[in-house]
């Protein structure tokens, strides 16, 4: 197979800038290991056991991804693509059959038009190198995606992409205005080749069942020259719940330059070192100056008690630096690191909330999150933009109606854990049905979850996939199946969960 494969690869290539050894990265060969573990985020997925690629391609330029996907067809081998790495599950990097693996990590070039508030952005490139390249030329241009800078671009765009100034300009997917891809045939196509259909598709629904997307074009959004943040912590024996109800009632009313997520972690009662108790922080990004954010929050949320020595002004990328977790002095260089962030066994589920939650479901929430003390929700606020965008305009339909979404996470060290900690969120997730959407219950594409259920060898009916795909997509599900059975009929994109088409 080795050397068919790597026959059929240089008699497809168009482009020989680079020697095929550096391109195509065999079992045996001293870099693939290296490479394959280079953007692995979960290690759950990085133990002995995991199936790993025949090969492993990393492209240069376009060519080299037509030429991979035309010799796996060949070869009868599956792809898995990968941008960032930072999928859930993995699926951009495991799979149960026989595949080849296509990095875009260099495929990563970036170019900012501030004059036309566009940008070009190639898949492999990070979240950070993004916001690092806008800032770079402007002060008062930012991009509204999510806050951790090793995401990488090609999966969070694919699958909605949101972050800290959402309410105000929607999600990464929102301010696609043209892409690359190559589809199942080798083609590269743009928007106007690959029809509007399939445009829609990709903004939201999931890149890797439709093709290689290499790069996208996305418009940029203006912030103003100051933002203000603020961090405001307290524990359930400091008023920490009655401060999340009220959170429950106005987060997603607020006006929507103002965003305030909610984050709980275990932490030792102050009162008592041995015991734990829930830490609710409240993190908050307002574009615009302390000045108006201050009698904001005393109209809207004045239970908080925000005071002006409370808040810290500074400008977009230094925000970005911050919700990254950085320190605000550092430079934004470190944004271009692509390695920064730590590497742990993790498990995640999400839901969306509709109404707040009563009294009775948080007492039982906070006594659930205790039982595991590296449990930690995010709870994100809608609105604003959110609700102003048709469910179906992108296949991500999260919009009117949702009051907050919700992450459950759970991280571990060792892997003999790996059993109880999700045995542990599956039971936190049944404890929760109650108290969130329902018919179906809704869950966030980009927060990957095989536990809301699977596809068997590639070979799931449309029936047996609406399980999952009613979850994330709702009524857009159809008409991705649709453009599924359009443009990759032989279902040659799979994988546990990619989109069905409609005749198995
Ligand atoms: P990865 O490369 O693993 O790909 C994810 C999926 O997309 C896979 O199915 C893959 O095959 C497919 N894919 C990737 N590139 C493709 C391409 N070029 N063409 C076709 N298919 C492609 N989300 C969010 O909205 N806001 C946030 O703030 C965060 N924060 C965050 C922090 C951390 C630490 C993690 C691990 C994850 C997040 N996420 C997030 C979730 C994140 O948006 C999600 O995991 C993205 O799919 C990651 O994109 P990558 O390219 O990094 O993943």
């Amino acid at each position: 197979l080795d050397d068919n494969f790597l026959q059929c690869f240089s008699s497809n290539l168009l482009n020989y800038t680079k020697p095929i050894s550096e391109v195509v990265l065999a079992k045996n060969t001293s870099a693939y290991s290296s490479v394959f573990q280079s953007s692995v985020r979960n290690l759950r997925f990085l133990n002995t056991s995991t199936e790993k690629p025949e090969f492993i391609i990393t492209p240069f330029h376009e060519s080299h991804i037509q030429a991979a996907i035309v010799c796996a067809k060949t070869y009868d081998m599956q792809i898995r693509i990968r941008s960032g790495g930072h999928d859930y599950e993995g699926l951009s990097y495991v799979s149960e059959e026989k595949f080849v693996l296509i990095d875009l990590a260099h495929l990563r070039s970036i170019s900012v038009d501030i004059e036309k508030e566009n940008a070009w952005v190639e898949s492999g490139a990070t979240l950070g190198e993004l916001y690092y390249k806008i800032a770079e030329k402007s002060n008062v241009y930012g991009f509204p995606a999510g806050s951790c800078p090793t995401v990488g671009v090609g999966g969070h765009i694919s699958g909605g992409g949101f972050g800290t100034i959402f309410r105000k300009y929607g999600l990464a997917a929102d301010t696609v205005v043209d892409a690359k891809i190559v589809d199942v045939n080798g083609n590269i196509l743009n928007r106007k080749s690959m029809g509007e259909d399939l445009f829609w598709a990709i903004r939201g629904g999931g890149g890797a069942s439709f093709g290689v997307i290499f790069a996208w074009k996305v418009r940029l959004v203006q912030v103003p020259p100051k933002v203000t943040v603020f961090k405001v912590a307290e524990t359930l024996e400091e008023g920490a719940n009655m401060l999340f109800q009220k959170w429950q009632r106005i987060g997603h009313k607020l006006p929507e330059d103002l965003f305030i997520h909610a984050v709980t972690g275990v932490v030792n009662a102050s009162s008592n070192n041995n015991k734990k108790t829930i830490q609710i922080s409240f993190d908050s990004l307002y574009l615009g100056e302390a000045e108006k954010l201050v009698p904001m929050m005393e109209e809207n949320f004045p239970e908080l008690d925000l005071k002006r020595e409370n808040c810290t002004e500074m400008s977009w990328i230094q925000s970005v630096l911050y919700f990254a977790g950085f320190s605000t002095s550092e430079s934004p260089e470190v944004l271009l690191n692509r390695t920064a962030q730590l590497k742990s066994f993790f498990k995640a589920k999400s839901d969306y909330v509709k109404k707040p939650i009563s009294e009775t479901g948080l007492q039982g929430l906070y006594k659930k999150l205790l039982e595991a003390e590296t449990s930690e929700l995010i709870l994100t606020p809608y609105g604003g933009k959110m609700s102003e965008i048709k469910d179906s305009e992108t296949p991500f339909p999260h919009r009117r109606g949702n009051i907050y979404k919700i992450q459950y996470m759970v991280t571990w060290d060792e892997e003999e854990e790996t059993k109880q900690h999700l045995r542990w969120i599956r039971s936190l997730y049944s404890y929760m049905a109650p108290y969130v959407s329902k018919s179906p219950r809704a869950a966030y594409f980009n927060y990957r979850d095989l536990d809301l259920g699977r596809n068997k060898n590639g070979n799931t009916s449309f029936a047996q996939a609406s399980v999952w795909g009613l979850k994330y997509f709702k009524n857009n599900f159809k008409r991705l199946a649709k453009v599924k059975t359009e443009t990759d009929p032989s279902n040659f994109f799979r994988n546990e969960q990619s989109i069905p088409v409609f005749y198995l």
